[in-house]
């Protein structure tokens, strides 16, 4: 099912929007080397609490993970990219983090992805891969309008991320959202222009680019839920919650000033 969202809802959509900008910057401004990933998990239940909104992941059980998700954000560290399942880990210097986040307040729901490397090792591969997730976000935000269709968004992302020599994986992509996290339409990270669902203004969508440097092929950690790179080679990803407007996209889910 398809929603498209009146006035009022778009205002909680902004709303929730906020929320999952505000903790994604709280979190990963208190992540440093050392930090356990289920501390950051602890602080991201709390700050959903303290918001008043409830956790789109802790219940959520679909048929690509093993039971219900019982965490509140995904924590992806180099070789694993979707669905991290929090562990029991410490961060070291250059670990290259992926925070991934959806909150619902007020019936709405917004989702939103940053990755970044901890601590003071910034290897140079992995900073060009996180930017080119960034550019293609922004590809992909640049293309959505009224009028534009889903395989136009998914050709601009899937073009930054082509050109930049990184192979794109079609099993996991963007998506529709309002009520609940995940809705159709199912947005691509690769595509044909003028295929697909033509964009209205109300729709909700979340956009996410992600790669890994060198496969296209995810296996599942033996945790049931975290999809690593084949070859274990570093991944990144990069997400925003957008509104279609009368004449182009609202991000929802912009990091609030520092
Ligand atoms: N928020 C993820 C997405 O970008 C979905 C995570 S599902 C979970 O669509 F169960 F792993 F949390
Ligand atoms: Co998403």
């Amino acid at each position: 099912m398809i929603e498209i969202l009146n006035a009022a809802e778009l205002d909680r959509a902004r709303g929730s929007g906020a929320l999952v900008a505000g903790i994604l910057q709280t979190v990963k401004s208190r992540t440093t080397v050392g930090t356990n990933l289920l501390d950051i998990d602890r602080w991201t239940k709390d700050l959903i609490a303290a918001a008043g909104a409830e956790s789109c992941y802790v219940d959520y059980a679909p048929s690509f993970g093993r039971g219900p998700f019982g965490h509140y954000i995904c924590t992806a560290v180099n070789d694993a990219v979707l669905h991290g399942l929090p562990q029991d880990y410490r961060l070291a210097d250059g670990d290259l983090l992926t925070l991934d986040l959806a909150v619902a307040r007020n019936g709405i729901a917004a989702d939103s992805a940053i990755s970044f490397l901890v601590g003071d090792t910034r290897p140079a591969a992995s900073v060009a891969m996180i930017q080119t997730t960034e550019r293609a976000l922004a590809a992909g935000i640049a293309a959505a309008k009224p009028g534009a269709r889903i395989g136009d968004l998914s050709a601009a992302i899937g073009g930054v991320l082509t050109a930049a020599g990184y192979p794109v994986n079609t099993e996991f992509g963007g998506h529709g959202i309002g009520s609940t996290m995940h809705q159709d339409p199912h947005v691509p990270n690769t595509g044909r222009p003028g295929r697909g669902f033509t964009l209205r203004p109300g729709l909700l969508l979340a956009l996410e680019p992600w790669v890994m440097e060198d496969t296209a092929t995810l296996v599942t950690d033996a945790d049931g839920w975290t999809l690593r790179s084949a070859t274990g080679c570093r991944t990144a990803h990069s997400e925003h919650t957008i509104a279609i407007t009368e004449d182009g996209a609202e991000i929802l889910t912009l990091a609030p000033p520092a």
